[in-house]
């Protein structure tokens, strides 16, 4: 294993995206930013110097972050922002973990701009478990707009409002030729070998849509998601929630010519705001061959729920793969949580323009989760300071939703107070938690991301989770492992993990429309009694608040 070193300089820069220059938040000058590549078993060691404007942190999606919860990086959860004109040092080890990962600010809309790739490959004598590919190429799938995005964000979280939409989707980094004004070299373009198979890591950065994907003439084989290996799954259409990540093979099996890959929204939602349904696209194109008139793929409606769920409940894990985990059977721990918006009072003497002068916010089980601010949660426990967060996330029994006959009076979980009450674990508790979306303000998806563990999706399904039959759909024999779950619109989804690691994890909706309306908690895993299982003492250099 080796030290793997980078320095990631974050600062303002002017770009041109759709004919107009933009100022943005970007890191080493480019959008997005490098991607680093390192093995299983590498420790990184990754200076942050903030030269931005704004306080900053980074989160390195889908690492465990084992004993080393200090590096994980949710702002005022793990810890204190840097300051601008300030820098930290991540350090971490990747144990048990291969595949695509992505690094990305967390803190206000900064990952907007602030993201990359974070490849880890097997270490050294390790291989896939498929035919090594002839290249490896990662597509970020983002979101652009004509503006500041952490001022889109202001603006909404003082009026209490849904924010703007994008002005575009991207293609790493770039719009591609079917917006207006959006040039040719703004179009991202792969040149393959006829014959070739090439390894697609698709990340979805987008901050606030799901987004289908789609390369016109040829079929997509699913190796891994969100960084463990499913069984092969061939299909032409992906469907990402931002956070998750595909590994696909493409073989270049057509002779020659161009082909579009094409990305846009997966949306199903009532009574939510309008959306860009504006389409990405990217050129494959064959040696030789000529660029124009790729062909372009058919994409489902952007509403095409069938089409989104098939292809998640397809996957599988693979049985046996490196770093496959096996589902624990005896539950210690059983949640039940429901996630959703709702509205809240205004506060403070500001204006706000959601119904009824109130403001939109999102909970979990009823609570809109506060925000500390005067230290890292992590610290408060590693610490044992009080007053900072209280262990008292409230159970909630399973409670029925009309999805059918929606009203804003129908459902008990119509105001959401705020709070910072975490759920505390046992360390070693095999955890399993029902999400159950509810049908307040409409019905919607939301995709939870989890820090610090991979979870089991036992299942997923529409309506209300029914206790005494669902529980019989369990997978329990190669469900998917995965650190993000877009839970069905207006459904839910089983998960289930086991707490090995002891820290403070944020488990959150990964659109950053409802992240700052609430819709997070944080688990509190208890430190183990063994030395192996022992939070270290926080790096010398951890920002203060
Ligand atoms: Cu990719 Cu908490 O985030």
């Amino acid at each position: 294993a080796s030290i793997v070193e980078h320095s990631l300089h974050v600062q303002n820069l002017t770009v041109w995206r759709l004919c107009r220059p933009q100022v943005i938040t970007a890191v080493n000058g480019s959008l997005p930013g490098p991607t680093i590549k390192a093995r299983e078993g590498d420790t990184l060691v990754i200076h942050v110097f903030n030269r931005s404007p704004y306080n900053l942190t980074i989160h390195w999606h889908g690492i465990f972050q084992r004993l080393t919860s200090w590096a994980d990086g949710p702002n005022y959860i793990t810890q204190c922002p840097i300051l601008p004109g300030s820098m930290y040092t991540y350090r971490f080890t990747i144990t048990g973990q291969e595949g695509t990962f992505w690094w990305h600010a967390h803190v206000s809309w900064l990952r907007a701009t602030v993201y990359g790739a974070l490849i880890i490959r097997p270490s050294r004598g390790h291989t896939y478990p498929f035919p090594k590919p002839y290249k490896e190429v990662p597509l970020l799938l983002g979101e652009w707009w004509n503006a500041n995005v952490v001022d889109v964000e202001d603006v909404s979280q003082l009026l209490g409002i849904n924010p703007n939409n994008s002005d575009a989707y991207t293609i790493n980094g770039k719009p591609g030729v079917l917006y207006p004004c959006s040039r040719k070299r703004q179009t991202y373009k792969l040149k393959v070998v006829p014959g070739k198979t090439y390894l697609l890591r698709i990340i979805n950065a987008a901050l606030n849509n799901q987004l289908f994907f789609k390369i016109a003439g040829h079929a997509l084989k699913v190796v891994a998601v969100d960084a463990t290996y499913t069984n092969p799954y061939v299909t032409d259409i992906i469907v990402l929630a931002p956070g998750q990540t595909a590994d696909v093979l493409l073989t270049a099996d057509q002779s020659t010519g161009a082909y579009y890959m094409a990305g846009h929204p997966y949306f199903n939602a009532e009574n939510a705001s309008p959306f860009a349904n504006t389409t990405t696209t990217g050129i494959l194109i064959y040696e030789g061959a000529s660029s124009a008139n790729p062909k372009m793929p058919l994409l489902p409606a952007f509403n095409d729920t069938p089409t989104a769920h098939k292809f998640s409940s397809s996957l599988t894990s693979l049985v046996g793969a490196p770093h496959w985990v096996p589902v624990p059977s005896k539950v210690d721990e059983r949640m039940f949580i429901t996630i959703g918006l709702g509205l809240s009072p205004c506060g403070g003497n500001a204006t706000c323009l959601g119904p009824n002068g109130l403001r939109f916010s999102a909970s979990m089980n009823n609570v809109s989760f506060q925000w500390a601010t005067s230290m890292s949660l992590l610290e408060a426990f590693y610490y044992n300071i009080k007053g900072i967060y209280t262990a008292d996330f409230p159970d909630v029994p399973p409670l029925v939703f009309d999805y059918t006959n929606r009203g804003l009076s129908q459902s008990p979980l119509g105001f959401a107070l705020k709070g910072t009450r975490v759920k505390k674990l046992k360390y070693n508790a095999t955890v399993e938690i029902v999400l159950q979306n509810t049908a307040f303000v409409g019905v919607e998806n939301h995709p939870m991301h989890l820090h610090g563990f991979n979870f089991h999706v036992l299942a997923q399904g529409f309506g209300n989770f029914d206790p005494i039959n669902d529980p019989k759909k369990f997978n329990l024999v190669n469900p998917v492992f995965r650190n993000t779950i877009g839970v069905p619109v207006g459904g839910w989804a089983v998960l289930r993990f086991q707490a090995d690691n002891p820290g403070v994890w944020l488990f959150h909706c990964h659109l950053d429309v409802h992240l700052p309306w609430g819709l997070a908690t944080v688990f509190v895993v208890e430190n183990g009694p063994t030395l192996s299982s022992i939070l270290p003492p926080p790096p010398a250099d951890l920002p203060k608040c």
